[in-house]
């Protein structure tokens, strides 16, 4: 069911946390299925409910680094990163620490943990309260399109998640910049609103590209999937529809959904997992998505797309 963020809701969200229960919550990014990341039975029912296979580790959500300290092994590098992107749309892979109170399933029982701490108040609000991390993946069906608003939630899980609280809209729209960062080494594990340049800013080197084909990159499981897909299929760089066909347009053309009839890239992520559920919500013969030019947010809008249409 979808409550109003109210304090005396958010209070039923944190009580449903310490009772080991699931909630869907509100972030920047998009909305999460949150857990105690410390509890393996409540993490197994994230895993459960989404159908993730279980080598996918999950992020650990925090209200501010100190928190993120507790469980993370931060380098002087790692902590810039922190000091300078969170709260925000930016999740730090880092050593555990030994003994973390991290549990074992929540990082698919790697040596390492990936923390964030989201730009979002309810958010914040709900992980302070309850005082520990707070595990959580998207809150969609694995490989589905990811959710932006508490409706999309809903449509997901239905009766089977109790309490979802209603954050509006995700001012972001799409999954969060992963990092890994060891020592000084800086490798780049998913595309998102925060791009290289930003982080090479930040940190004054190059920023590496995870290289799946490489056995010594570091790597993130999520990156190997098809993922973020409707069921109708999905076609890139188009520029126009067949009969019984959806275009999804960018910028100023004739089609039925537009992204951003400005061509802002910014509008265009906000928009691209609701237009994709409204597409698909009309049971096209296909989804057609015109080019999307690969500059900021644009190479995640396109990444995001690509393994969308993955086969
Ligand atoms: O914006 C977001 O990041 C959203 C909101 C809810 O915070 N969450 C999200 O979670 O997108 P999820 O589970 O859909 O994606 C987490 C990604 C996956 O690609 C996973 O493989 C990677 O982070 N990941 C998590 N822990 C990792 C680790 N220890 N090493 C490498 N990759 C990791
Ligand atoms: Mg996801």
């Amino acid at each position: 069911m979808i409550f109003s963020p109210t304090l005396n809701n958010i209070e039923i969200a944190i009580s449903q946390l310490k009772s080991g229960n699931l909630i869907g919550l509100p972030t920047e990014t998009v909305y999460g299925l949150g857990g105690d990341a410390r509890n393996s039975d409540v993490v197994a029912k994230i895993f459960a409910l989404k159908g993730r296979p279980s080598f996918n580790p999950l992020i650990s959500h925090v209200c501010d680094i100190e928190m993120a300290m507790q469980y993370g092994e931060f380098s002087k590098t790692a902590k810039l990163l922190a000091e300078h992107f969170w709260p925000g749309a930016f999740t730090i892979v880092v050593q555990r620490k030994a003994n973390s109170e991290i549990c074992d399933l929540t990082c698919a029982g790697l040596e390492t943990i990936a923390l964030r701490c989201p730009n979002h108040e309810i958010a914040n609000q709900i992980i302070k309260g309850f005082g520990a991390p707070i595990a959580a993946p998207s809150a969609n069906i694995s490989g589905h399109v990811s959710p932006t608003s508490a409706q999309h939630v809903e449509n997901e899980f239905g009766d089977n998640l109790s309490t979802i609280i209603d954050g509006g809209e995700c001012q972001i729209g799409l999954e969060s910049t992963v990092v890994a960062v060891f020592e000084n080494e800086v490798t780049l594990l998913r595309y998102g609103a925060i791009t290289i340049e930003e982080i090479e800013n930040v940190i004054g080197g190059r920023v590496q590209i995870a290289n799946l084909k490489d056995e010594k990159s570091p790597k993130s499981p999520g990156m190997l999937l098809k993922h973020y897909s409707p069921n109708a299929p999905l076609f890139l760089d188009c520029d126009k529809a067949q009969e019984g066909e959806i275009l999804i347009g960018f910028g100023d053309m004739d089609c039925q959904l537009n992204l951003s009839k400005t061509a802002n890239l910014q509008e265009a992520a906000a928009n691209l997992y609701k237009m994709i559920r409204q597409a698909d919500a009309q049971k096209p013969r296909a989804i057609k998505i015109a080019p999307i030019p690969n500059t900021g947010i644009g190479a995640a809008i396109n990444d995001r797309l690509s393994r969308a249409a993955e086969k």
